[in-house]
Order: structure tokens, then C-alpha cells, then sequence
């Protein structure tokens, strides 16, 4: 997994300004290029945005930010980059002109990927001195959610350069997917737009408004594709007898004469302003942002539902948010070590997730557990129990808990969890945990574990390694001098 060093960043757009924010939020630098007097609002609109959703999305601690800089030329931009990304407007003379500029002021090794929706890179790469490191790098809005970047080679770039770019996605938790032969519009906007052209016939012959449309896929279908995609889906429809099934059943009905597919949909003004007019009724006043935060909530309860699927391993796009998590939390260890032993550790800073909350939008009772277990995992990463010491099979288990919730914390909400150690021996780990509202400090909840370290292969308490125990200890001794936290070994229904 080799990492992007410095990247550029060639227009700032939407798709541009979430290219930006996916690259700062992994820690990169970014050098962005966009003659727009306006660039520097848009991208730190976009930027607020991805950091309101990565702090709902993770508890894992993100590197940090990236630096951002705008230049004043394309040439500044790219000088020192190792990964430039092009995301100006869809035209190819454009592209190319742009695309041209950027080769010419690179270096030679940096890897260039443009961002566009359908034009072919053997086109774009034409007229490059360099055109080996040109692949089409076509991701999703919101650029800093959605995982999926389709890589396109053209005639001229290189399968090295392929390798590199797949590689080099991992660490900002992206997942690159080769498209094996260039064709215009690629996979993913090749359906999109057999959908939507259809859509539109749809509501052209008054069938159905956008909205009722727009209700057909979200209560729907659309639920199926975010977890499984078209074949898997269809697989289970088949039923017992699987896909061969389905497509005996379902294959023919592609002769009848349902779609409109092949016919183009003129979009004079009269059907723009109808489209218009029912799109405003279905937004009912609320803004572009409004809708991306909305959308922004709605994608992080989708990926962290996917991220404990199949039976906590994750699921296809939460599979990769787990993966990203683990790199980390690995990667963040160093930070934690580097945290104050003399006082509780600041082991979980997280906002409150859309997927947490209940009816009135507070954090729902289970989700205080899930914090105080993250900070449970926080502290035993800390002290070498992480991922690979479980997987060898020893591990600590909690056997006890006691949670009391004090205060509130709402959707949205900024909150940290810190831990104190009370004390430890070779195989107890006794624990309180209390989180805090970031802002004022507040106590909102307090959580009190005892902990027994287990060969899980065996299924029994056995003592800890000395080097677990010596990383333990220290941190016991050095929170021996503080107080006893209000509220430890207090029994349930006690009076204030
Ligand atoms: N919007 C999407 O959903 C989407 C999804 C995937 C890919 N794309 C592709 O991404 C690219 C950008 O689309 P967008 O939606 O972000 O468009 P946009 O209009 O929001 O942004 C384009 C940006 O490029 C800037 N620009 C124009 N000329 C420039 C130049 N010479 N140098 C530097 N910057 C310049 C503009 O000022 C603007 O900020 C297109 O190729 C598009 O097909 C778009």
C-alpha cells in the first residue's frame, strides 16, 4: 500500500471540491488550481461538510488535515504532486488543453487522473509528451463518501500506472475498480443513464411526477443496489434455484416492447420547466445544502449498517469503511501513546452519528455502550492488544457494566470518551470511562467495566503477557494519584 505524498488538485467544483476534501481528511497536502473568483468559498463549503460527515462516520482517529493551498497558476499547483487530479468542465478541447498543461509542468513519474463522466482516455491523452501516467480516475459525488473511483486506461497508459493508482487508493479509503476495456461513459454512468432516460420518458408521457419516481427507487430497489448491487440481487430473486432461474423466467420479457431505451427524449424548455417545476415541489424549499447534509446523514447510517453486516466482518462498501478504520487505528496509535498518562486518556472523539440516533434525535441507550466499548478497544490497542494479538487468539473480554446516563447527547453532537485505569493484575482490568460534550466538558454518560484477559481459543481467563502487563501497569500507577472518580462501584438505584 504506498501512500499519495502531495496531491493537485485541477478545478475545485463539485466534483473537484470532494476530490480536495477526501485528500485533506487522509492527511495529504493539496494544491488546488481553479481560476473561479469564487473557488476558495465553494471547496470550504464542501470541506465543512465532509468533516461535519466524517465525524458522524468514525470514531477512528484521522490523520491530521492535510494543508491547503490555492495557487495562481496550474504550473504552481502540480509542481511538487505525485497525484494530480483534473476535474474541470466535461468539454475535450478543454480537457485536453488542461490536461496538456499539466504534463508539461508534472514530474515525469506523478500520476494523473482525470475525473470525467464519459470521455475516453485515449482521446484526452492524445496530445501528452507523457501520456503513460493519463487513466481516467472517475469517482462518485459526494467524492469524500462514496468509495468507488472506475480506473480507465487508454491506448497509451501504461498497466503500471493502473497498479500504482489502485494502490495508492487504499490509504485514502477509496476503492479503485479496472475497467478492462475504455469505452465512452464507462460502467457506472452507462446504467445511469439507461435509467435515466427512461425516467425521463417517464414523467414526459405523464406517468408519474419526479417524485413518485424518485419514491419507486428509494423505497425500493435502490435500498437492494446500496448492498447488493444488480446480479446478487437478482440471484435471490431467482429463489432456490438461483440466477440460471431468474434469467430463464425474466430473460425473454427483454423482446417486449416496454422500453423506450433507444429513443432520445427532446428536452425543450416546455419538459425543462415541467422537470423544473416538480423538482422545486419535491425539494419544498429546502436548499442544495440542506439536501447534501441530509444526503451526507443518510450515506453514513447506510455505510455503517454495512460495516457491521455479515456478522460483524462488514459488507461490501462497509466492508471497506472497517478496512479504512483499521488502517486508523493502527496509524493513530502513535498519537494515543503520545496522550498525558497522568490523567484519564482521551482514547474516542466522535460525533453523534445519524445511524444513532433514536425519535427525538438524541444518542439511542445502546449507542453509549458502543462508545464506552470503542474506548474499551481504544485502550487495549494502547497497550498491544490490537487486531493481530486477537486474531493469534488471546484477547480480553468484558465481564461486567455499569452505565449511567447523566446528560444528553444529540444528532450531530461533538462528544469525547475518556478513560480512567482504577486498577489491574495479571488477568483484571477494572475501568471507568466517562464521555464528555467536547465543548463545554460535560458529563453526559459514565461506564464502568471490568475486563478479564482470555485465550479464546480455550475459553478461559489465563494471565496477560509480561510486555501487556507492563504497558498496563504504567498507565495504573500514574492514575493512582487521581481522585476516585464520583459514582465508581455505586450499585444500581442508589440515591444521589
Ligand atoms: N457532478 C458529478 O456528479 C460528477 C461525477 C463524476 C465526475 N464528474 C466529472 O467531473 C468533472 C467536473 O465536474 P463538476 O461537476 O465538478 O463541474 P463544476 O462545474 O462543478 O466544476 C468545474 C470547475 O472547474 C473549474 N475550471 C474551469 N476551467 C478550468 C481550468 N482551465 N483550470 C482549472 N479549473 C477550471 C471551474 O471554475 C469549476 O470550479 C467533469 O469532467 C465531470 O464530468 C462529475
Amino acid at each position: 500500500m504506498t501512500s499519495i505524498t502531495t496531491a493537485a488538485c485541477i478545478g475545485g467544483g463539485v466534483i473537484g471540491g470532494g476530490w480536495i476534501a477526501r485528500f485533506l481528511l487522509a492527511g495529504i497536502d493539496v494544491a488546488v488550481f481553479d481560476p473561479h473568483p469564487e473557488a476558495s468559498r465553494i471547496v470550504g463549503e464542501v470541506l465543512a461538510n465532509a468533516e461535519r460527515a466524517y465525524g458522524m462516520l468514525t470514531g477512528a482517529p484521522l490523520p491530521p488535515r492535510g494543508k491547503l493551498t490555492f495557487c495562481t497558476t496550474l504550473e504552481e499547483a502540480v509542481a511538487g504532486a505525485d497525484w494530480i487530479q483534473e476535474s474541470v468542465p466535461e468539454r475535450l478541447d478543454l480537457k485536453r488543453g488542461v490536461l496538456n498543461q499539466i504534463d508539461a509542468a508534472a514530474k515525469p513519474e506523478a500520476l494523473i487522473g482525470s475525473s470525467t463522466s464519459g470521455l475516453l482516455p485515449t482521446d484526452l491523452q492524445r496530445d501528452m509528451k507523457f501520456p503513460q501516467r493519463l487513466f481516467v480516475a472517475h469517482p462518485y459525488n459526494p467524492v469524500y463518501l462514496l468509495p468507488l473511483v472506475e480506473l480507465v486506461g487508454g491506448e497509451k497508459t501504461s498497466p503500471a500506472t493502473i497498479t500504482a493508482a489502485m494502490d495508492r487508493l487504499v490509504p485514502i479509503g477509496m476503492k479503485g475498480v479496472h475497467i478492462a476495456k475504455e469505452i465512452e461513459a464507462f460502467v457506472g454512468d452507462r446504467l445511469l443513464e439507461a435509467l435515466w432516460r427512461e425516467a425521463l420518458w417517464l414523467i414526459k408521457d405523464d406517468i408519474c411526477t419526479v417524485e413518485t419516481l424518485d419514491d419507486v427507487i428509494r423505497y425500493s430497489f435502490g435500498l437492494r443496489w446500496a448492498q447488493m448491487g444488480l446480479f446478487q440481487t437478482y440471484r435471490i430473486a431467482g429463489g432456490e434455484a438461483g440466477m440460471r432461474h431468474f434469467l430463464a423466467q425474466f430473460g425473454p420479457c427483454l423482446a417486449w416492447p416496454w422500453t423506450k431505451l433507444t429513443d432520445v427524449v427532446d428536452l425543450d424548455d416546455e419538459f425543462v420547466e415541467k422537470i423544473g417545476q416538480q423538482s422545486d415541489e419535491q425539494a419544498a424549499g429546502r436548499s442544495i445544502r440542506e439536501l447534501e447534509r441530509i444526503r451526507d446523514e443518510n450515506l453514513v447510517g447506510i455505510l455503517q449498517t454495512l460495516k457491521g453486516s455479515d456478522g460483524g466482518k462488514g459488507w461490501g462498501a462497509g466492508k471497506l469503511l472497517k478496512d479504512f478504520e483499521h488502517t486508523l487505528w493502527a496509524a493513530g496509535a502513535g498519537t494515543a501513546t503520545a496522550l498525558d498518562p497522568s490523567q484519564p486518556l482521551r482514547l474516542v472523539d466522535v460525533k453523534v452519528s445519524p445511524a444513532w440516533v433514536d425519535y427525538n434525535s438524541h444518542m439511542t441507550e445502546h449507542r453509549y455502550l458502543q462508545v464506552f466499548g470503542d474506548t474499551s478497544d481504544a485502550l487495549l490497542r494502547l497497550v498491544g492488544v490490537d487486531l493481530a494479538y486477537v486474531e493469534a487468539g488471546h484477547s480480553y473480554y468484558t465481564v461486567e457494566t455499569h452505565i449511567r446516563n447523566l446528560g444528553e447527547a444529540k444528532l450531530g453532537q461533538a462528544i469525547h470518551a475518556t478513560c480512567q485505569v482504577l486498577s489491574a493484575d495479571d488477568k483484571r482490568l477494572h475501568v471507568f470511562h466517562t464521555i464528555h460534550d467536547s465543548i463545554s466538558g460535560a458529563v453526559i454518560a459514565t461506564g464502568e467495566h471490568l475486563l478479564l484477559h482470555v485465550d479464546s481459543v480455550a475459553g478461559k481467563t489465563v494471565a496477560a503477557p509480561t510486555e501487556i502487563l507492563a504497558k498496563i501497569r504504567a498507565i495504573t500507577d500514574a492514575h493512582a494519584s487521581l481522585p476516585v472518580p464520583e459514582g465508581v462501584g455505586r450499585p444500581v438505584g442508589q440515591k444521589r
